[in-house]
């Protein structure tokens, strides 16, 4: 990953700290629209929606300047199918380098040219998803025909130019735990990084409140409703884990020795035990990070629907995150800022805001 100047990770550490002492959110995620071009099976986004009401990229400022995070991800829906979006990166960074911003995307719409533009106005990072090393299931998964052919030729060429700012997200699922050390062969083989996430089954199971006695989360990644086709992938969840157990003790081995896995060890472990627990308590959305939807509310994270105005975080924490007993996902943001401050930054930090190289 690129190295962080120095003075660009001392500003980051110091506003940062002074976000984590006054409560406000060291990472808000942009939904900066709902409209997406996959229909993928883990997701509730999937398809064109209505983009009229999404914010303007001046609107963007105005947030940045009352919320102040130092990281911001840019996510959606698919941000890419903004025409503006690079008006939103412009509106999102200060002249001072921060935040440091990630985008989230799933690059259909990505060339090299916009990797390039992207970059000159303020993108720091690009975060891909990759679900499977081979185009017949991505595509099957994503509902994208000729998606991974696409990005098995933009992701190598734009790696060519050797900025070493692309990483790969794959979000561990049933239908891919067997393949957690082939994804991570194949962003080897295309030259970039790859971190791992945790499905949570929110997005698609359950929209409204959490009145349900979950069952184990791996029985219940078989009752997806909207394909439903887990089950016959993996009928036995004691074969699941034992399988997500090997695939991520061989991630581990390769760890030591490789540079481009970026998923560190301790959030490793946090990310299995989410799954063998079925969940993960304590989580801190709406205090230490927030996602601002596509029409401008504020929500605690992007499976929990409720609204609050620009300057309602206090009253969102009040009201959620003091009382919140929600431990159904596990997803990157909440590995990173679950933890306590001291171990976000001896720990954390290398990894989050990029400080490791390729030499390290
Ligand atoms: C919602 S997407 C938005 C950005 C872009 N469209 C993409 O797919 O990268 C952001 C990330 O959320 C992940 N995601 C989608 N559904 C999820 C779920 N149920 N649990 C955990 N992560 C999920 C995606 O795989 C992707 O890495
Ligand atoms: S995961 Fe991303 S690409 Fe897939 S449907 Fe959701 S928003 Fe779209
Ligand atoms: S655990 Fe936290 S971030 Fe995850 S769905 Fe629940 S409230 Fe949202």
């Amino acid at each position: 990953m690129r190295k962080v100047p120095f003075g660009e990770s001392l500003r980051i550490i110091a506003q940062g700290s002074m976000n984590w002492r006054a409560g406000r959110p060291i990472v808000v995620s942009f939904e900066v629209t709902d409209s997406c071009t996959c229909y993928c099976r883990h997701c509730d986004h999937g398809g064109p929606r209505d983009m009229s009401k999404d914010m303007k990229p001046a609107d963007y400022k105005r947030y940045m300047e009352v919320l102040r995070p130092v990281v911001v991800q840019v996510s959606g829906g698919e941000p890419l199918l903004r025409d503006d979006l690079e008006d939103v990166v412009k509106n999102i960074k200060s002249s001072s380098g921060l935040p440091y911003l990630i985008l989230v995307s799933n690059w259909s719409e990505m060339t090299v040219d916009r990797y390039k533009r992207l970059r000159d106005v303020g993108v720091d990072e690009f975060c891909v998803s990759l679900d499977f090393p081979d185009a017949q299931r991505h595509d099957d998964f994503r509902g994208l025909p000729g998606h991974f052919d696409h990005l098995g030729k933009v992701i190598p060429a734009a790696a060519k130019l050797g900025f070493d700012d692309i990483v790969m997200n794959n979000c561990i699922t049933a239908w891919n735990i067997g393949d957690i050390n082939a994804n991570a062969s194949k962003a080897e083989e295309w030259g970039v990084n790859i971190n791992f996430s945790a499905y949570s089954p929110w997005r698609t199971a359950c929209r409204a409140d959490f009145h349900e006695t979950p069952e184990t989360l791996v029985r219940r990644w078989g009752d997806v409703p909207r394909r439903g086709v887990a089950r016959e992938y993996f009928p036995d969840r004691r074969e699941q884990l034992e399988l997500l157990d090997r695939e991520l003790a061989r991630l581990k081995e390769r760890m030591n020795s490789s540079h481009w896995i970026t998923t560190n060890n301790t959030t490793l472990d946090a990310t299995r035990e989410y799954f063998h627990r079925g969940g993960t308590p304590n989580c801190k959305a709406g205090l230490r990070w927030l996602v601002v939807t596509s029409d401008g509310a504020l929500q605690p994270c992007s499976m929990q629907f409720k609204r609050y105005g620009l300057h309602e975080q206090e009253k969102m924490v009040k009201e959620f995150t003091e009382r919140n007993t929600c431990d159904q996902c596990y997803v990157s943001i909440r590995s990173y800022l679950d933890k306590s401050y001291t171990q976000l930054l001896t720990e954390n930090v290398a990894e989050f805001f990029s400080f490791k190289s390729k030499a390290a």
